[in-house]
């Protein structure tokens, strides 16, 4: 393999938000023009609850998948104190839906309508398990009294280690892991527990988020943390280790919902996601390690055939805009301005 150009089967990003309404028609193009499925989340205004709110859903997406492109969303349902057996089932029996997402109520951008207590909904979960569909976690504790770099490892410890003990065989992914805690926590795990890692909890730390100005476009949940962890999150994404697969967490807001005293969680990396992994794996002198993670081992885990198309990427510098339309605003990518290293290979690479 020339160390300039590498192709690999077309990856898919386990961990995506698309937003709804006029956002697809920016978000959705970002997604498809590199990613073959993306795992969608539901924490819409109101949430996707229902197996039919998830089909509606899928259908604005597909709606908005540039014409000749093969994308395929892959459509997750929002756990509320509600969720009921009956859903769990019709999730199960459908080939659109392929997870339930788990947000504790308050952790998040629109997590209001999440569980409150995770214990009562344990007949729900078991459900899950006996089906063997798939639990994604948003991991964070919603104590007010816990500290905000600390939450991922308490949720760890008091929500998601009783949780693997009382029901051992749920599938279930801890989604856009942040610390050595939660990748030791997975590593010990049987194969039923896998988790996603963000390019940015890959590229950045909180020094990039609060030294020399508070800058809110590195604002995402779970926040950024020390180096140590991020070093952690290197070595867990380059190892090799088929339980750690790609998830972008690519979340998009408005540049004055960001730009704000009261800033928004996300950072939008799909303009540049997988570009941008690349890169760090290229960084790390992993580059052989890239299709496992970012195009094998996400499908293994959901039992997913594999992509059998194939992508090229070429080591030439570009740089990322300052800005996409979204709705009646902007949104600011990752990067933004910013030189990539690497480009997927077009019609430019081919004359
Ligand atoms: O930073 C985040 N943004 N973390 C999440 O968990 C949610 C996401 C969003 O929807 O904006
Ligand atoms: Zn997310």
């Amino acid at each position: 393999m020339s160390s300039d150009v590498l192709s690999i089967i077309q990856p898919d990003d386990w961990h995506l938000h698309f937003r709804d309404g006029n956002a697809l028609a920016t978000t959705v193009p970002h997604t498809a023009k590199a990613f073959a499925r993306a795992i969608v989340m539901p924490n819409l205004k109101p949430p996707v609850t229902t197996v039919a709110e998830a089909i509606a859903y899928r259908n604005r997406i597909l709606a908005a998948v540039p014409s000749g492109n093969n994308f395929q969303p892959l459509m997750t349902l929002y756990f509320t104190d509600q969720l009921t057996t009956a859903e769990i089932e019709l999730a199960s029996n459908n080939d659109f839906v392929q997870a339930v997402k788990y947000y504790p109520a308050g952790a998040t951008t629109n997590s209001e309508n999440g569980v409150t207590d995770i214990e009562t909904t344990y007949p729900v979960i078991e459900r899950m398990e006996e089906l063997g569909l798939p639990l994604l976690i948003h991991g964070e504790s919603t104590d007010s009294k816990v500290d905000i770099f600390d939450r991922e490892k308490v949720f760890i410890d008091s929500t998601l280690a009783p949780l693997l003990a009382r029901f051992p065989t749920l599938r279930v992914v801890l989604e856009h892991i942040t610390t050595s805690n939660a990748v030791q926590f997975v590593e010990q795990q049987a194969a039923n527990v896998a988790a996603t890692i963000t390019p940015h909890h890959l590229m950045y730390n909180r020094n990039d988020l609060l030294v020399g100005g508070v800058r809110p476009h590195f604002y995402c949940l779970p926040i950024l943390k020390r180096n140590t962890h991020q070093h952690a999150l290197l070595e867990a994404a380059t190892g090799g280790n088929p339980k750690f697969f790609l998830g972008t967490d690519s979340a998009p807001h408005g540049k004055a919902d960001k730009e704000n005293s009261c800033g928004c969680a996300g950072i939008y990396s799909a303009p540049g996601a997988l570009e941008m992994y690349t890169e760090i794996f290229d960084e790390c002198g992993a580059l052989d390690k890239l299709e496992g993670f970012a195009s094998f081992f996400g499908a293994d885990f959901y039992q997913l055939p594999r992509n059998q198309s194939r992508i090229s990427l070429t080591r030439r510098k570009w740089e990322m805009a300052e800005s996409f339309e979204l709705n009646k605003d902007v949104v600011v990518p990752m990067r933004a301005k910013e030189t990539i290293n690497w480009h997927i290979v077009d019609a430019t690479d081919e004359k």
